[in-house]
């Protein structure tokens, strides 16, 4: 039994089991492959997708960008949405991620922000005092529009083919941008907010989980199967003070998306600790990072949710043996179990070979079948 009702056209995108009780004889489409594996139902094999699968590492991309900034095609439907197909068409993959980037909502708050060429992004003036949160608009969300125009156009490209993925950080992972100002090692304005201004902090994660929610509703309505939400940097957190602090808004962001008729995919790394609490959260599919083995992971989570994951994306550098060898000891810890979609533990980074990344998808193609027959 789902925890929520599915809005009615994804009902319509996935097979009933009684049709096929044999999945393996008939096939079943790329996308509802995906979304069945969501959901826990028994598929042909398993499906399979990347994290930052249309990103710098790409020919494609790079030629794209050359052009624009990584705003300017975030910002323009057509370019957003030629970069999330052209990925996910050359990689043959079961679902696509729009293109577009976490900190897009901090905008329309109130917070300039830019990418800066190796040092990634900058806020230029980070949040750290009461008056700062209580300054940040959360009355702006249709601003984000662009989003879904541009999965409204990868919709009409793919149709029900292959599965579409919205997304949105998780309100710890963006908060922490805002007070630190970019990415952190320590995150010591983050945690001292958090501590020292209990009543602060929890303002600034409702107003975030405020506009997320409408973020991610308009996703959804523009054709988004499945919602993602990031929490990247959640492993910062020990498991005391992601129950304290960060827990309880987080599963109000994910019954909230889930109210909206899909499933949530939560994702963080570094998160092998706090794995049973993020289980808490109500999300239908937990992200896994590659430093905890995939079965270690799904039993710490229960088997009664699915998990996407884990293969280190610096594994793709390997020779094709062991890459290999690695794809074939992830499949083998889901042990065919329904509910495992193949990914990597965190996004692919630059300078990745493409052939690899072509190569992981023919691999679960060739040991997941086997394994599902057998099943
Ligand atoms: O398939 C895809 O690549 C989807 C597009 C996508 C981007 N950002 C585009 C992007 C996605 C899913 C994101 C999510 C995102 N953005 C996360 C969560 C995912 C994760 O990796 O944990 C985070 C933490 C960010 C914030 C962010 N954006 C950082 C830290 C950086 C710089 C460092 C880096 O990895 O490049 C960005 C820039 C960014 N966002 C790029 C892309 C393709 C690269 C910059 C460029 O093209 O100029």
């Amino acid at each position: 039994m789902l925890p929520f009702k599915l809005k009615p056209c994804m009902a319509e995108k996935i097979l009933s089991p009684e049709l096929s009780p044999d999945l393996s004889r008939f096939g079943m489409s790329q996308g509802s492959r995906f979304l069945r594996a969501c959901l826990r139902q028994p598929v042909d094999r398993t499906p399979v997708w990347f994290l930052r699968q249309a990103g710098r590492y790409m020919p494609e991309y790079q030629a794209v960008r050359r052009r624009h900034s990584l705003l300017e095609i975030c910002k323009n439907p057509d370019l957003a949405a030629e970069v999330t197909i052209t990925a996910a068409e050359k990689l043959d993959v079961d679902a696509a991620i729009i293109f577009a980037d976490l900190l897009l909502p901090l905008e329309g708050m109130g917070l300039d922000f830019e990418f800066l060429a190796g040092e990634g992004p900058v806020i230029h003036q980070p949040v750290r005092t009461a008056a700062d949160v209580e300054n940040l608009r959360i009355d702006r969300a249709n601003e984000l529009g662009y989003v879904s125009e541009a999965i409204r156009k990868v919709v009409a490209h793919f149709h029900d083919r292959i599965g579409i993925i919205g997304f949105c950080g998780a309100p710890f992972t963006l908060a922490s941008y805002m007070i630190e100002g970019g990415g952190s090692r320590n995150y010591t304005f983050t945690k001292t907010l958090m501590y020292r201004e209990p009543s602060v902090w929890q303002l600034l994660l409702e107003k975030l989980a405020a506009v997320l929610e409408q973020y991610a509703s308009q996703q959804v309505e523009a054709g988004a199967d499945v919602i993602q939400i990031f929490d990247s940097w959640a492993g910062a957190l020990s498991p005391s003070d992601y129950r304290d602090f960060v827990l309880p808004i987080t599963t109000r962001l994910v019954r909230r998306v889930q109210a909206l008729g899909v499933p949530v995919i939560y994702f963080g790394v570094d998160t092998a600790s706090l794995l049973p609490a993020m289980r808490e959260t109500g999300a239908d599919v937990i992200g896994l990072d590659w430093r905890v083995p995939l079965d270690q992971g799904w039993a710490a989570l229960g088997h009664a949710v699915a998990v996407q994951g884990n293969l280190d994306p610096i594994t793709l550098f390997a020779n094709e043996d062991l890459l290999r060898q690695r794809v074939r000891q992830i499949l083998e810890q889901a042990g065919g179990r329904p509910g495992h979609i193949f990914n990597l533990g965190h996004g692919i980074v630059p300078g990745t070979p493409v052939e690899n990344v072509q190569r992981v998808v023919q691999y679960v193609r060739e040991f997941s079948l086997g394994d599902h027959v057998r099943a």
